[in-house]
């Protein structure tokens, strides 16, 4: 492993070793969770471009069954819920056949008919790889606080579907304070549906998120978590402001880097609805917000240099960004620095969310 700046081999990863591919398989979604990148005054922000993989194009991309067979596959994204793709269920079925260790889905569960979850419940019970991840915060009063747009009685409807049909599921939680009663409720619920509960600590934990009426456009809410003992760690340690903390974290990350990258030390990469290629959420993400000047950055490449349509996956990791660069610029004097390594990545990664099964 390598875990410091000085390491100058080239990263020559072959796509038949990824251990993970996280796919972003539409940038559309049915609910508008105040703190995604894609909600914006409390609709879709609109530098959100509506995108999606279809059938035809992932079977281009991940053409072959090496690109999938044994590897985690992970339908998530920044920007948009995978359920909302109308390929969704053909993709599964494609992705299957291929073997994969396991497919995971991450969804707020809130559309599609209870005909639908069922056909899902039956394709999880006949290849238990098939692993849904219910991102549910809260119950029947309370998630629609965080998750807007999400109907209680249909969620639940669609998740006793997928239940009752025999699919393998999970229920994730994000706790906020206004949900920290209903835990255990839910995880009763979870419990009789035959699916994990486990809670998500994650950075996000230190953002107050507004919730905007769309048509008023005025704050209804505040979202926060306070309660330390539902925080993620490295967020119980913070006696200072917020501000204090950041500069003092910035600090400590450019004197002491070990960055766990999730390309180079997972063996992960990003697919996003647009096809390109990232290591990471994380730099998916950054490059959308045009952040730590990204797009000037990499102006000097071809703009078509990691979509997938354009370029076989294996050419992409290829390509001296991946191979080489992306090491490198972990040193904050490399003209292709970016500053969103340190922040989400360095100290071994701690700052990652993580996930507590209770
Ligand atoms: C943008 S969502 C995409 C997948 C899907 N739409 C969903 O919500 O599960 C990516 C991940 O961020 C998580 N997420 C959303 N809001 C969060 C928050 N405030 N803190 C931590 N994770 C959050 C979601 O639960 C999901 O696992
Ligand atoms: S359900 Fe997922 S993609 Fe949709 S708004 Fe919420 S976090 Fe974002
Ligand atoms: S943010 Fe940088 S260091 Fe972290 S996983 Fe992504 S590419 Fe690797």
């Amino acid at each position: 492993m390598l875990f410091n700046k000085a390491a100058t081999i080239n990263i020559n990863m072959l796509v038949q070793d990824l251990k993970k591919i996280e796919v972003e398989l539409t940038t559309r979604c049915n609910a508008r969770c105040p703190g995604c990148a894609r909600t914006l005054k409390g609709e879709t922000n609109p530098d959100v471009e509506l995108a999606d993989i279809t059938l035809e194009n992932y079977k281009k991309i991940l053409h072959s069954r090496e690109y999938i067979e044994d590897k985690e596959i992970f339908y998530c994204g920044v920007l948009g819920d995978p359920i909302v793709n109308k390929d969704f269920k053909e993709i599964c079925e494609y992705t299957l056949s291929m073997d994969p260790k396991v497919l995971i889905i991450s969804t707020n569960g809130g559309l599609r008919s209870k005909e639908y979850w069922s056909q899902l419940g039956t394709i999880s019970k006949n290849n238990p790889k098939l692993d849904m991840r219910f991102c549910v915060d809260g119950y029947k009063d309370t998630n629609h606080l965080y998750r807007v747009g999400v109907n209680w009685d249909r969620l639940v409807e669609n998740m006793t579907a997928y239940s009752q049909a025999g699919g393998k599921g999970q229920w994730v939680y994000n706790p906020f304070d206004h949900n920290i009663d209903d835990i255990e409720k839910s995880k009763q619920l979870s419990t009789k549906l035959g699916f994990k509960f486990t809670l998500r600590y994650s950075m996000k934990q230190e953002d107050t998120h507004k919730v905007v009426n769309k048509k008023t456009k005025k704050i209804e809410n505040k979202i926060s978590l306070t309660n330390t003992k539902y925080q993620h760690p490295e967020l119980k340690k913070k006696t200072t402001t917020k501000q204090e903390t950041k500069n003092l974290i910035i600090k400590e990350e450019t004197k002491n880097l070990n960055i766990k990258c999730k390309l180079i030390h997972e063996g992960e990469i990003y697919l996003g609805a647009n096809h390109q290629i990232w290591p990471c959420c994380y730099l998916y993400d950054n490059n959308w917000y045009k952040r730590d000047d990204m797009v000037e950055k990499f102006s000097k490449y071809d703009p078509n240099w990691n979509d997938s349509l354009k370029h076989d996956i294996q050419d992409i990791l290829d390509h001296e960004w991946f191979s080489q660069i992306l090491k490198d610029s972990w040193d904050e004097n490399h003209s292709m620095f970016l500053s969103r390594c340190q922040k989400s990545c360095s100290h071994f990664g701690k700052k990652q969310h993580t996930f507590a099964e209770i």
